[in-house]
This record gives C-alpha cells, structure tokens and sequence, in this order.
C-alpha cells in the first residue's frame, strides 16, 4: 500500500494570497523542482487541511486547480497524485521562454470524462455543444440524398475535387454575400465541418512551437487543435466585448504572434459580441502588425435578438482574415460540411493541408447540403430553430432562480450558452460536478475553456439541449446538488433551501 507523502509547506497566514493559491504554489514548485515527483501520493484533502490547520475547501480547491493546469491526476478510490512524464501530463517548463507563453494545459482526461459522466441514462445533461435532434431537418435531408442519387447516380459516391463540390461552393458564396463577406467559389474551401477548417489553417500556417493569440476563454476545440498541432497558445482575457485590445498589442509587442482566433458573435463560451468599434480597431491592429486573423462564424447566425452585426471578413479590405463556418450548428452537425474562405495566398496551402488529411469532404453530403441550400432549408431552420432556441434562454433565464444564491450569469442574445459563475464561497464547478451528475444534471467545466487553467468557478450550460420542463428540472437539480454539497465543508453554514 503506498502510502501518502507528507508536504512540507509553510504557509503565510497574514499575507495577501489567499491560502489555496498559496498552496498551489508550494505544490507546483515542489513539482518544477524534482522533489515532489511523478506518481507521488498526496495526501487526502481532509488530512492536508488538518496538517496545515486550514479549511478543507482551500485544499479541495488547490488539488483540483493542480489538476486542471496538470500538475495532478487523481484515481477514483485511490487518492491524488502528482502527474508525471510517464502520464505526459505534467507541464515541461518554460526554458527561458518568455512566462506568459502557455502551453495548451486543458486536461484532456477530465473533458472526456465530463463527457461521458453527463451522457449516463437519466442525467440531464447542459454540457455538450449542440443541438438536439428535435432540431434537425430530417425529412427535407431525405429528400435531398434521394434527389442527389436520382440525378447523379454511383456520381454521388466518386472522390470529389479536394476544394469541394463547385455548386456547393457557389451557394456557399452566394450565403455568405448576404452577410457582407464579398468572394468567389474559388477562395471558398469545403471541409469536415468547421472544425476541420480551424485545423486546416492551422497546419497551413503555423508551424510546431508558433504561438497562437486565442480569446481566454476560448473554444475547448481550438485547444486541442493546438495540442494536436504542437502550437502554443496564448489567452488574451475578454470583457463584455470581446478580446481586449490592449492586451493583445502589449503581447504582439513583445511575442510576436503567427495567428489571432476569434469568435467575433456569440463567443463560445462567454456569448460576448464584439461591437462594430472593436470590430474595425482589431483588423487594425492586425494590419500594422501583419497578423492574420482567423474567425470563427459558426454561431453568427444563431441570433434570437438584436441587430446582426457583419462579420469581420465583411470589413476586410487587406485580405488578412480567414473566414471559416459551417452548415453544423445552423443545420446538421453529423453531416459535417463547413468550409474557410481565404485570399488566394493561403487558399492554395490550405488545399494541399486539405488534401494530405482526406482528399475531400465527402461527395454525398456536400451534394446534399447544397439541394438543401437550393431549396431554401437553411432559412426556414434558421427561423425555426432561433425561435425555439429563444424560448429555450428564457426557460432557462427563468430556472436561473433553482442556482445558488449570489451565481451569476450572461443574458444571450444569441448562440446556445450560458456563462455562469457559482459563488465563491462553496464548491466550484468541478468539485460541484460529481456530485451533480450523481443528482442527475451535467454541465461544462468552466476551467476547461481557459488556456491557463483560471475559470474554476465557472459553467458553460448549453440551454438549447432541452426541452423547458427538462430545463428547470435540470437547474432545479444543480442547486440541490450545491446546497448538499455545501453542508459537507467545514466551518461553513448551511445554504437556505429554496
Ligand atoms: C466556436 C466553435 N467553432 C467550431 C466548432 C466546431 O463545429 P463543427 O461541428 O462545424 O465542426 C464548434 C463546436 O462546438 C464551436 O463551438
């Protein structure tokens, strides 16, 4: 039986860093320096906070930043260990380079886990990123294979040209001209899905160790992207418009960034819309320090309220954005067709990256998407689902009431999230998250959408994943699995029920 090692650590009562973040890092730097090493057993929450004489809520909280940046595993039943080389999750260390350059430290294990804990039988789950299929246009996608096999026959089962389908692209042209983006088929690239097309660029333009700028939070799919691709990422925080742009010029200053990611409406996670002002201010500072921008539309359209605002490639005049989007969130996600538009200069690469990773999208479905296109089905789901997908925000508006007293939350106008902050006097979202799924409701870590780990006390909650009733039940069941688990901490006092 291994035994748990005992932590030397000496704790500042009187200073200004709180307890855990003290804690934190004792233990990273106990870590950085070979003394704590990989496989070594911590010791229980309980105990620690018994060692130190300090609530049992500052080691929780320290143990479970440790795991999201990485710096711990924990094992069901077994305890919790210090990561190591041998689990590959243990941060390397910065050698030399400057601090604020991060590593992607998103704990794959936990989101996979998050994942699969919320889709038990019975648990209503608010974590995944899309739509039902209450929202898919089954009957008129039947129509359309049918049509496309009628007409094209065994056609419809050939390799397609690696740039996609040319009627496809044309109708993709002629959808993004009513946003303002001005193009042609040939600058416009078919791809699985706009994931594919995130990837695509990339691996087009970036190369193992560039550093790419994100918002911070940011897209969870972005972050494994670059840990897939090997390339660095920086979080640039946000405010209620979007990136902050002086932040962003002090880190293009001094680190020279290859690439700058976007989600310019409806951010995923926080909702944020980056005003018209931002927008123009962005794609300056972008031309004077020639960076290109890449930014992700796929929830511009998903809009219940207020005025739409163009996208960036709409006020592009230099050609240094990279549009990519999708029929997915709008339409269909399993059918996978997205696709990025770009100047010739990079259209070129991102068609061979394109076509080294599977020679094209397949011909069935781009095929298909386009008779949809054709037959104006985009525009009735657009209509459809952004009705329902409003009474759905209300709906969840309205449960808001069942959280924690003092959480905090985005009103959206448009997109499928919630933003949530639980109160920072209980659990937070992943201490809360076993026992919610336990009580039968799931949602999205917030920790896991920040490139440094920050974010504990944060919930992504995808409101367009269930019916109203499934809604308030579901939030109904988060506040109760929070006042439970708040009666479990020491020296804290029992939450009111509401
Ligand atoms: C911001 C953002 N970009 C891209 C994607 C990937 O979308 P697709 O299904 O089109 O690959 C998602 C999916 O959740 C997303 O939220």
């Amino acid at each position: 039986m291994l035994h748990p090692s005992k932590l030397n650590i000496t704790l500042d009562r009187g200073g200004e860093e709180p307890i855990y973040r003290q804690l934190i890092r004792h233990i990273k730097t106990q870590v950085e320096s070979g003394s704590l090493t990989a496989g070594t057993r911590l010791p229980a929450s309980r105990d620690l906070a018994q060692q130190l004489n300090i609530s049992r809520i500052s080691v929780v909280n320290a143990y479970a930043e440790l795991r999201a940046e990485g710096y711990l595993s924990a094992h069901a039943g077994r305890g919790t260990f210090i990561a190591g080389e041998s689990t590959g999750t243990t941060p390397a260390p910065q050698d030399g380079k400057p601090t604020e350059i991060e590593t992607p430290t998103t704990p794959d294990r936990s989101i996979r886990e998050m994942m699969r804990m919320g889709r038990k039988p019975g648990v209503i789950s608010f974590s995944g990123g899309s739509l039902p299929g209450d929202f898919y246009p089954l009957n008129q996608l039947r129509e359309a294979i049918n049509l496309v096999f009628e007409r094209d026959g065994a056609q419809a089962l050939t390799y397609e040209v690696t740039e996609g389908y040319y009627p496809l692209r044309a109708a993709v042209r002629d959808y993004v001209s009513a946003l303002g983006i001005h193009c042609n088929p040939n600058q416009v690239l078919i791809t699985g899905g706009t994931q594919q097309a995130l990837d695509l660029v990339i691996q087009a333009l970036l190369s193992e160790g560039d550093v790419m700028v994100t918002e911070n939070p940011t897209y969870l799919g972005m972050i494994d992207i670059a840990r897939a691709r090997r390339v660095q990422v920086h979080g640039i925080s946000i405010d209620e418009d979007g990136i902050r742009l002086d932040m962003l010029e002090n880190y293009i200053l001094d680190n020279h960034p290859k690439l700058i990611y976007v989600m310019p409406t409806f951010q995923n996670p926080s909702g944020a819309v980056m005003p018209l002002h931002r927008r123009r201010q962005l794609l300056n500072l972008a031309n004077e320090y020639h960076i290109p921008v890449l930014e992700d539309g796929v929830y511009h359209e998903i809009r219940f309220e207020g005025e739409g605002l163009p996208p960036l490639k709409a006020l592009d005049e230099t050609g240094i954005v990279l549009h990519a989007s999708g029929f997915t969130k709008m339409m269909l996600p399993g059918i996978r067709i997205g696709y990025v538009i770009s100047n010739s200069t990079h259209y070129e690469r991102l068609v061979r990256v394109k076509q080294a990773a599977d020679i094209s999208t397949p011909t069935l479905n781009q095929r298909a998407i386009h008779l949809m296109l054709e037959h104006g089905v985009l525009a009735q789901q657009l209509e459809r689902n952004n009705r329902e997908l409003r009474r759905r925000r209300d709906a969840a508006l309205d449960a808001a009431q069942y959280l924690p007293p003092n959480t905090h939350w985005n009103v959206p106008e448009g997109g499928l999230y919630l933003w949530m902050e639980l109160p920072r006097n209980g659990p937070n979202a992943a201490e809360l998250y076993i026992s919610a799924v336990q009580m039968g409701v799931a949602y999205g870590i917030g920790n896991v959408f920040y490139t440094n780990g920050c974010g504990s006390y944060r919930m992504r909650i995808n409101f367009g994943a269930h019916k109203p009733a499934e809604i308030e039940e579901g939030f109904k069941r988060l506040g109760r699995a929070w006042r439970e688990l708040i009666c479990d901490y020491e020296g804290m006092e029992k939450a009111p029920l509401l």
